[in-house]
């Protein structure tokens, strides 16, 4: 088909195939011509072809720049680790080694900035209203490297590591963005009263990018309390800065404060390359059952629809998305409803 946009699709693992099945025929039916190239990749796709994340993967995403990405899982405290070869984006022969497909494609690709917005739909039951958060998490180094080791058999260390070039691109990205959409207040989570020198760096190299952009009002929270503010009250909270790990966990708490993991999406975001995904994982204990919300990779595709300039079909879907909150016999049951993955997503369809 002439026209057609060539995107790459992982379904992944878990509630993964569901939610993404959901948001690519939201996709075509808001009349985006695409063409989904399906990669593989994950827990499995492992046992399928012996490789969690094959070198086709790469090729793909090197060629369309885009992806939509469903959850990879990753086993729990094992010494699972993803190995990387020569790939069409670089033909470095020695592997490298990653603690989770997720992480790989994001080092592999540059993928520096995750994006997540986090915020309140009139209609889904919650403790608060009013939520508007945008978290800007680094993406490329912190604790996230996985130079771990077992000093001894009872001992095990893991690196931090912290530079002031990436604290920086992010930051930029930050101050940048919030410029563009008019958001004003940007709070810089750090805890560098113990984590002295890597989180004083990440503090320092972050206020220094900010201290360029005189419309921005900049403050800085020790991530403790930024968590029980957060909690208490996050309409007082615009926009966050986090270092890679802390921006994993404030992200899910974020997600609690507007109904749940299933309502928060993301996008990975490099100089190159784009993979859309939701903060999510492969929520085993609902795969395979047709309940997983599928909002958050809905959402995420929005994301993807934005960033290639399709501006319309991005606000239809989500009119129709928002429209689809009121029906609640065709709503998932995290969102109070009856319905489930599939029914949701042919109400918003239907909506479109
Ligand atoms: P999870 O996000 O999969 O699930 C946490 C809880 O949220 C579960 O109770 C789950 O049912 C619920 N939930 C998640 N998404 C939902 C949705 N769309 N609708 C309704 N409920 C939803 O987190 P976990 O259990 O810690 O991780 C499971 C696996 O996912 C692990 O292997 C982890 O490594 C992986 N993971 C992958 C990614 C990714 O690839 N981007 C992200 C996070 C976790
Ligand atoms: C996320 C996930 C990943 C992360 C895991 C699966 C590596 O929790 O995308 O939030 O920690 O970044
Ligand atoms: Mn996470």
């Amino acid at each position: 088909m002439s026209g057609s946009r060539p995107i790459t699709l992982i379904p992944g693992d878990g509630i993964g195939p569901e939610v993404t099945a959901a948001a690519c025929a939201i996709v075509e039916a808001a009349g985006v011509a695409v063409t989904w190239d399906v990669q593989p990749a994950g827990l499995a796709a492992q046992q399928a072809t012996g490789q969690a994340l094959g070198a086709a993967v790469f090729e793909s995403i090197g060629r369309t720049g885009v992806a939509l990405k469903g959850p990879t899982g990753t086993p729990f405290g094992t010494p699972y680790r993803i190995e990387v070869g020569p790939h069409a984006m670089c033909p470095e022969t020695t592997p490298r080694v990653y603690p989770s497909v997720a992480i790989a494609l994001r080092k592999e690709f540059d993928l520096y900035m995750n994006l997540r917005p986090i915020r309140s739909f009139p209609t889904v039951p919650s403790r608060y209203r009013d939520v508007d958060l945008l978290i800007f998490r680094e993406n490329s180094e912190d604790l996230y490297l996985g130079r771990e080791r077992m000093v001894d058999a009872d001992t095990a260390e893991a690196v931090k590591v912290i530079t002031r070039g990436a604290t920086e691109r992010a930051a930029r990205f930050a101050c940048e963005l919030m410029t563009k959409l008019g958001r004003k207040r940007l709070a810089i989570a750090h805890k560098s009263n113990v984590l002295k020198m890597t989180d004083g760096l990440f503090l320092r190299a972050a206020q220094g990018v900010a201290a360029g952009y005189p419309d921005i009002e900049v403050r800085d929270r020790v991530i403790d309390a930024l968590c029980m503010e957060l909690v208490l009250a996050p309409e007082r909270y615009d926009c966050l800065l986090l270092a890679n790990l802390y921006g994993d966990i404030v992200s899910d708490l974020c997600a609690g404060l507007v109904g749940g993991l299933g309502l928060a999406p993301g996008a990975n975001i490099g100089e190159r390359c784009a993979i859309f995904e939701a903060v999510h994982g492969t929520a085993p204990d609902i795969a395979g059952r047709d309940i997983a919300n599928p909002m958050a990779m809905i959402l995420s595709a929005v994301m993807m629809l934005r960033h290639l300039g399709e501006l319309d079909a991005a606000n239809r879907i989500e009119q129709a998305l928002t429209s689809v909150l009121q029906r609640h016999d065709r709503l998932t049951p995290d969102l109070g409803g009856s319905g489930g993955t599939r029914a949701m997503a042919a109400a918003i369809i239907e909506a479109l």
